[in-house]
């Protein structure tokens, strides 16, 4: 007679998705409602940085980009949001988490945006790392957290080429211009290889998490993959990385690169990087700020469970 984990580890072993209804090990579903519940908070903190550009960009047509951008962050939220349900969590508790502070999100958006030439760097480094980190989960063994990848890396894709666009359109501009994507490269370019987890020999989940196959690939692998993408695209662009070590080493195949500084990533993750408290009180106030809508819609829902069947 086949247990519960054996049947479990061979579903597994042969590369097939685990669905809501199987049996599971708690500490699976425990690593998934983890994962998925922080990565749908990053995607909607991730709408504030650049929601704060939507009434300043310098056309309609960036205008009109950028809000179908936001707009994406926050349907591959709830995307998500709903994948992490099918685990047992609710969406209240989600929110709850978030907004009391004890949920993390993605380092990455507590950064500040000044200049327009962020909406560019977020673009091409940041969604350039959520593809490079999202690819790989759309084969997750977790059925709902596999799938949602697809679409989400679909419109992921269109994130970053606007981004690249973007800075490329800023490059073949004036000597300002130039400056200010620059700079905004040299800002988001260290934080963006920090989206990729803490080195390998310090991440405490990569071990079980590549053997459940919900991750793929280490944190250390990921952030090569990302650098070596990276590297062609800024010559094309003519921004320079700033990592003055960066070069490929023909011995070892890999990227030599400077020390990342994991001291500012701890800070970040401990509730004080630059915009941590921002972020945080802007999605506690939309949240109270929703509440109205909220309890209309529920109030509609009773009544229409009110009336007689037609
Ligand atoms: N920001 C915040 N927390 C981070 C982090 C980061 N950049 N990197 C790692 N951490 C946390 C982990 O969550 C873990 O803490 P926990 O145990 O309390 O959850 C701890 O640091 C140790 O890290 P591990 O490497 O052991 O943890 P994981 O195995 O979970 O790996 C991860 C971290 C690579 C972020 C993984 O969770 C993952 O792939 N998550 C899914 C993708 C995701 O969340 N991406 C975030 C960006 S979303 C985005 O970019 C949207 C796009 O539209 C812009």
């Amino acid at each position: 007679m086949t247990t519960d984990q054996e049947a479990f580890d061979a579903l597994i072993a042969a590369e097939q998705r685990i669905e809501p209804r199987d049996w599971m090990p708690d500490a699976y579903r425990k690593t998934l409602i983890r994962q998925i519940s922080q990565h749908a908070h990053s995607e909607i903190i991730g709408m504030q940085p650049e929601g704060n550009w939507i009434t300043r960009a310098p056309s309609l047509k960036r205008k009109a980009i950028l809000m179908a951008k936001v707009q994406d962050e926050a349907g591959h939220g709830l995307y998500l949001y709903s994948a992490a349900q099918t685990l047992g969590i609710t969406r209240d508790e989600m929110t709850e988490q978030l907004i009391t502070g004890r949920a993390k999100y993605s380092s990455i958006f507590n950064y500040p945006t000044p200049t327009w030439a962020d909406m560019g760097a977020i673009g091409w480094l940041v969604d350039g790392a959520a593809i490079c980190n999202q690819v790989p989960l759309c084969r997750a063994s977790y059925g709902p957290y596999g799938r949602a990848m697809v679409r989400i890396c679909k419109e992921e894709s269109f994130h970053q080429r606007q981004g690249f666009e973007i800075l490329l359109t800023l490059m073949q501009g004036s000597p300002a211009q130039r400056e200010m994507a620059q700079d905004a490269v040299n800002r988001w370019y260290w934080p963006s290889l920090m989206m990729f987890g803490p080195p390998d020999d310090e991440s405490p989940n990569s071990a079980q998490s590549m053997a459940w196959k919900i991750k793929r690939f280490s944190n250390d692998e990921l952030r090569q993959r990302f650098v070596g993408m990276l590297v062609p695209q800024a010559e094309v662009l003519g921004v320079t990385l700033p990592d003055p070590d960066l070069r490929w080493n023909e011995e070892t195949e890999r990227w030599d690169m400077s020390e990342i500084d994991w001291d500012e990533f701890k800070e970040v993750l401990a509730g004080r990087g630059p915009c941590n408290a921002e972020r945080q009180r802007n999605r506690r106030t939309a949240h109270e700020d929703g509440a109205w809508v909220r309890e209309a819609a529920a109030e509609y829902a009773r009544k229409q469970a009110l009336l007689p069947e037609l």
